[in-house]
């Protein structure tokens, strides 16, 4: 992956300063997306510094990172180990890490948020966050479920706020889904498409909707793929093999579910209930929330719909 230039975007409508260059992002949560954007973002030029709760999760970020670089250098140089090495070294070396958001934000261009998927804990967050960055810095959240305008609600800056949402795994995954509230400001959504296409992504932009434009249409076809097996329509497998030869999904429903995590699904099934109670669509299922309870969660537990090694 090439070094690109970080850059330019265009000023803000509330702030005075213009032409403000992305160069430093701070990314808020060291899990498996936040260490995703954090190596596209080193990748691509920026200085990127990553903040979680313990210097233990900041390591195995870290390892997280160098992990993904390996198996990227290991197609890139494979006749030459050490300009892999090389490669990767230069990208970690644009991460640094800190337990400390707030001592960090001063230089910040961006930030990134990719914490726990909780309402109050990322609302205290960025209202935190608020009082000490800088005007001009622009925060996201890269939250799946959540409105974004409740989240911005924390803070004064709601014109300078949108939704970054990646997918994973990050290094993979082309698109990025760029959120505007009605307080978004034009710049502020111009921002985040060009830092996206900086990233090497494509992006897409959709209002401030339940599950944005993927997981809209995913979740509901996951659930009711649920509910058809449930009421002993179809099999699982015979559904999975039915959406990946017929409608060419790369996964059937019930592996995709497996792969995301139970308890994902059914906590993005919740939030949007939450957020349109009548909806049908997001009703829940007896057998996922069994499977959730008995810590069937899919591949990261060994069994979810289906046994995994
Ligand atoms: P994760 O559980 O792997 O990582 C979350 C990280 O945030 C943890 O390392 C945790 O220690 C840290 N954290 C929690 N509270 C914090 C705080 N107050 N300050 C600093 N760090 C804190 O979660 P994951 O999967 O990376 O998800 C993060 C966010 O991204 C969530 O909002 C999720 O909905 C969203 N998301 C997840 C996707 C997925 O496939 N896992 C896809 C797209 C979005």
């Amino acid at each position: 992956m090439a070094f690109a230039a970080p850059q330019i975007v265009r000023g803000f409508s509330s702030s005075a300063v213009r032409n403000v260059v992305i160069k430093n992002v701070t990314i808020i949560g060291g899990g498996q997306m936040g260490a995703g954007i954090a190596q596209v973002a080193a990748s691509t030029g920026h200085s990127v510094t990553l903040v979680d709760t313990s210097d233990e999760i900041l390591k195995k970020s870290i390892k997280l990172i160098e992990g993904s670089l390996k198996r990227v250098a290991k197609k890139k140089f494979s006749n030459k180990p050490e300009a892999g090495e090389e490669f990767i070294k230069k990208i970690v070396q644009k991460v640094s890490t800190s337990t400390d958001a707030e001592s960090t934000i001063q230089g910040s261009d961006l930030v990134v948020e990719a914490i726990v998927e909780n309402l109050k804990i990322k609302q205290d967050l960025f209202s935190r966050l608020d009082k000490l960055a800088p005007s001009h810095t622009i925060f996201a959240s890269n939250t799946s479920s959540l409105s974004i305008c409740d989240i911005a609600s924390s803070t004064n800056r709601q014109d300078r706020f949108g939704g970054l949402h990646f997918f994973n795994p990050v290094a993979m995954m082309k698109l990025v889904e760029v959120i505007g509230t009605p307080a978004t400001s034009q710049d502020t959504l111009d921002s985040l498409v060009d830092f996206s296409k900086v990233l090497g992504k494509t992006p897409v932009s959709c209002k401030d909707t339940s599950g944005f434009i993927v997981n809209r249409l995913l979740v509901p076809c996951m659930m009711e793929a649920i509910r058809l097996y449930e009421r002993g329509d179809a099999s699982k497998e015979d559904i999975d093999i039915g959406m990946k030869l017929g409608a060419g999904y790369p996964m059937g429903p019930f592996e995709l579910a497996d792969y995301v995590g139970l308890d994902i699904v059914k906590a993005v099934i919740e939030a949007f209930k939450t957020k349109d109670p009548k909806n049908p669509l997001f009703d829940s299922s007896d057998l996922l929330n069994k499977l959730v309870a008995e810590g069937k969660l899919g591949i990261k537990t060994g069994e979810g719909f289906y046994k995994h090694k």
